[in-house]
């Protein structure tokens, strides 16, 4: 079963914003599912890997958007990006450094509660102004 599955609640209304989080979402989902079913640790690592990279691309398309129209909130926004890639990178090193599966599920779980707050939350509020500018 996965951990998470989109709902239309978490559709921010910028199509290029909404795919990267879809993408987010099912890569959060194959890396949880592939701990749940006891993956070769490469696999699951491959999986971190792409998760740090994509939401790498994804943050520097937001905060392009930021640039690009001026948004005032841009700097706590830019934090909770760069805490959220602390967060990945932690997941990776504990799993690298031999954590549990147990543990590794746990801190999988939290960074998607963090994910989906943050786009509830942070990456909503932002789509009003983004909108005003032309962009959807
Ligand atoms: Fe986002
Ligand atoms: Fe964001």
């Amino acid at each position: 079963m996965s951990l998470v599955q989109w709902s239309d609640e978490l559709t921010v209304g910028v199509a290029a914003v909404d795919d990267d989080h879809r993408k987010l979402f099912s890569l959060v989902n194959y890396l949880y599912d592939s701990m749940v079913a006891g993956r070769e640790r490469p696999v699951v690592d491959d999986f971190i890997n792409s998760l740090l990279i994509y939401t790498r691309e994804h943050f520097a398309r937001e905060e392009a958007f930021f640039e690009e129209t001026g948004y005032p909130d841009s700097f706590v926004h830019k934090k909770e990006h760069d805490d959220l890639i602390r967060q990945i990178t932690d997941v990776r090193e504990s799993f690298k450094s031999g954590a549990t599966p147990q543990k590794t599920l746990e801190m999988i779980g939290f960074l998607n509660k963090w994910l989906i707050e943050h786009i509830r939350k942070s990456d909503k509020k932002y789509a009003p102004h983004l909108h005003a500018q032309g962009i959807s």
